[in-house]
């Protein structure tokens, strides 16, 4: 088991202190009497120590949408409490570029460089493929290369699946810190001729690096739930192995997004109250004891129907950004807690519950006692620079690799084989992969 430390920019519990530590294993009136010299386990726990978030510049308003579907600003706003969402426009930004801006930012305020990484995990419903992960790109591009990684699809509750995958890994001391980011560019699988969906939905990023560490609080507790019953009230048909893309499913519209919003709606109200009760129970917290709420960004009026009107949380504690973004799915928990922190809603010794709900169906839940300082660091110049070198140095490293895969695709490995193509049939082929390699480098 890898060392258990101090993570310093973690402060002491106050008053309002955490669980208890876990048993160690000397404790366990289960363990066997004679038992070896058992390793001493320290308690560790999973603190959030780095957040960032990451949108597309272009933003595209209800009145913008009045231009392009049947529908008015005063609807939108009144049935969701959306004003405007941000839309990866540009070809160049994908759901790895915003990741990867995002989770930088998450580097640079707990201030741990890539190469400390031990686990990707990243969450998207809109993947960059279908395979590789988006995971390993993003790990390429942040040179994080002692990191683990994979996609997680959970869709709107993946983040906070990703938050329980990253506390298991380090509770179990299976790592020190683990990445976990929510990304999407929603915009490329909205049908835009469809006004129950298309008003909804924004792209965009957001990151938390969690480390583990000695100092009791952190992600107290996570409730996980599914129901594969309710499975095609939120989908996007085509694409997967029940029906593979096809001129047919192509011109059908079976690429976009299909939503049976009532039904959504009316899971959502239950499972989001649901979902915090249980969660809280297990933290040992109550809803009085709750400061901050960050609930998944899909529709005010489900906020209001759970948090606020189920479980009596005053509108205060909760956190709802969702006017400027939309839903921005498994991204929409990480950047309102980014915008959480940067409004002074969150403290350190707040008790702080993230709940999320989607396709799937999906719904999860976290309770976290805070101790991290949230207080924006001066970055010097020279940390800055340091930093700026190491993703310069990922870039060439990742560009020689492809190098040297290069050249022994085109050298022939045994002498006596007969020659193969110069590797411009080769070259023709993968064209189009590797100009996305290359701009996704130069950002
Ligand atoms: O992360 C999870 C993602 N999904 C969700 O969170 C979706 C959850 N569901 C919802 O948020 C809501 O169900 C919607 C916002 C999607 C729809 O709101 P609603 O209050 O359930 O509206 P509705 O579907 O009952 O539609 C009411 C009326 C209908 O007209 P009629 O049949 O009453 O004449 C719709 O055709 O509003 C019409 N309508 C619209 N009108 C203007 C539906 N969409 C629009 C629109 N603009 N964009």
């Amino acid at each position: 088991m890898a060392e258990v430390k101090q993570i310093p920019p973690v402060s002491e519990p106050g008053s309002n202190g955490a669980a208890a530590p876990r048993k160690s294993v000397s404790q366990d009136e289960n363990a066997p009497h004679s038992a070896p010299s058992a390793p001493a386990y320290q308690a560790r726990f999973a603190h959030i120590v780095g957040w960032g978030y990451h949108v597309p510049a272009k933003v595209i308003t209800n009145h913008d949408l009045e231009q392009i579907v049947d529908t008015n600003d005063e609807w939108i706003r009144t049935r969701t409490g959306i004003a405007e969402r941000h839309v990866a426009a540009d070809p160049k930004e994908t759901s790895v570029t915003l990741a990867v801006a995002a989770a930088r930012k998450a580097l640079e305020v707990a201030d741990v460089p890539a190469s400390k990484i031990d686990l990707i995990v990243c969450s998207t419903t809109t993947p960059e493929y279908s395979f590789p992960a988006t995971a390993c790109l993003i790990q390429n591009a942040l040179g994080a290369h002692n990191a683990g990684a994979f996609d997680l699809s959970a869709a709107c509750s993946g983040f906070v699946y990703g938050l329980a995958m990253a506390r298991g890994q380090i509770l179990a001391g299976d790592a020190e810190y683990v990445l976990v980011i929510g990304t999407e560019t929603l915009s490329r699988i909205v049908d835009w001729t469809d006004r129950e969906t298309c008003i909804l939905f924004g792209d965009g990023a957001g990151a938390v690096l969690v480390a583990a560490s000695d100092v009791p609080g952190g992600i107290m507790a996570v409730e996980l739930g599914s129901d594969g019953s309710g499975g095609d009230t939120l989908i996007v048909p085509a694409g997967g192995s029940a029906m593979p893309t096809s001129l047919e499913s192509v011109s059908s519209g079976m690429h976009y997004i299909k939503m049976d919003g009532k039904a959504v709606f009316r899971f959502a109200t239950r499972v989001m109250a649901s979902a915090t009760r249980k969660v809280l129970d297990r933290a040992g917290f109550t809803t009085d004891e709750v400061d901050l709420v960050v609930p998944h960004q899909a529709n005010i009026r489900i906020i209001q129907n759970s948090v606020l009107n189920q479980l009596k949380i005053p509108a205060d504690k909760v956190f709802v950004n969702l006017e400027r973004y939309g839903n921005t799915s498994t991204a929409s928990i990480p950047i309102a807690l980014c915008e959480a922190i940067e409004a002074g809603k969150l403290k350190p010794g707040y008790k702080v519950v993230f709940v999320g709900f989607g396709a799937g169906l999906t719904w999860a839940a976290c309770a976290i006692d805070w101790r991290t300082p949230v207080e924006k660091q001066s970055t010097d110049w020279w940390r800055a620079t340091r930093r700026q070198a190491t993703y310069g140095a990922a870039a060439a490293r990742s560009m020689w690799k492809r190098t040297v895969r290069w050249v022994y695709d085109v050298l022939p490995t045994d002498p006596e084989a007969p020659a193969r193509d110069d590797g411009k049939d080769k070259e023709t082929r993968d064209a189009p992969l590797k100009e996305t390699a290359r701009s996704r480098d130069a950002t």
